[in-house]
């Protein structure tokens, strides 16, 4: 039986990925109560760091982990031609018509082996989000050495504004592929190891009762 689950190097990457952001967002929030650029602050809760000092330390730990898992995740994807197979091609009229299904709660899940347009254009879109991020971020952090990053987000207030939204546009993002995963949770044993396991075991299963007498 011919399995859909993700190649090893993809689920470490996705995990450590979900990892990271957990502890970038956490400790991003907690520097923003610093200085609220909106003025409102966030509640407390969903803040990580204890204080500005211990926030910033977690926020450059996990950018590092963040940053360099993210390189090898598209250097990996690039070099194996996984983002062509799997992400090309993408139509507008497969993106409009799959978008008609799922508000009709029509969206077929049945082939796990390819991507829909909606999906592909989500994660590609959390490549350029993600992309934002980082170089906002940059701006933010060494606006001096990155003077060029600094101009093109228009200013260092600004840069802070374009990395505050690229943060939000990726948290909308995973409530809404949170809530896919729990649709569609079978999508999730493809990214587990504990699945592969339970593929192997079920296969296994199913081809040993093929071969067991009636
Ligand atoms: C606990 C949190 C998360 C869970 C349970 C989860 C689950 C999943 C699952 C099951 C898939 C495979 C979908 C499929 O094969 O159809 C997937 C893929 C993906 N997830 Fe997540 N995810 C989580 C967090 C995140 C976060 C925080 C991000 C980024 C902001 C993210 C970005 C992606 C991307 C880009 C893919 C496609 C990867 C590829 O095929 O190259 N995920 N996720």
């Amino acid at each position: 039986m011919k399995s859909s689950r993700h190649p090893p190097w993809i689920m470490i990457c996705h995990w450590i990925n979900a990892f990271s952001m957990l502890i970038m967002v956490g400790s991003g929030l907690k520097i923003y109560n610093a200085s609220p650029i909106f003025g409102a602050k966030l509640p407390a809760f969903l803040t990580l760091g204890g204080w500005l000092g211990g926030a910033i330390q977690w926020h450059f730990a996990a950018m590092w982990l963040f940053v360099v898992n993210a390189m090898l995740y598209l250097g990996f994807n690039v070099l194996t031609g996984r983002l062509r197979a799997r992400f090309m091609p993408l139509r507008f009229a497969e993106f409009t018509s799959d978008l008609f299904d799922l508000v009709r709660f029509r969206l077929s899940h049945a082939n796990l082996d390819v991507y829909n347009a909606l999906q592909k254009v989500a994660y590609l879109s959390v490549i350029v989000a993600a992309t934002v991020m980082i170089c906002s971020g940059l701006a933010v952090w060494k606006p001096v050495q990155f003077p060029v990053l600094r101009t093109i987000m228009g200013d260092f207030d600004n840069s802070r504004v374009v990395h505050f939204f690229a943060m939000l546009y990726l948290v909308l993002f995973t409530l809404a592929h949170l809530t896919m995963v729990v649709l569609v949770p079978r999508t999730l044993l493809n990214m587990l190891p504990i699945g592969f396991a339970q593929s192997a075991r079920l296969s296994e299963t199913k081809e040993g009762n093929q071969h067991e007498p009636k």
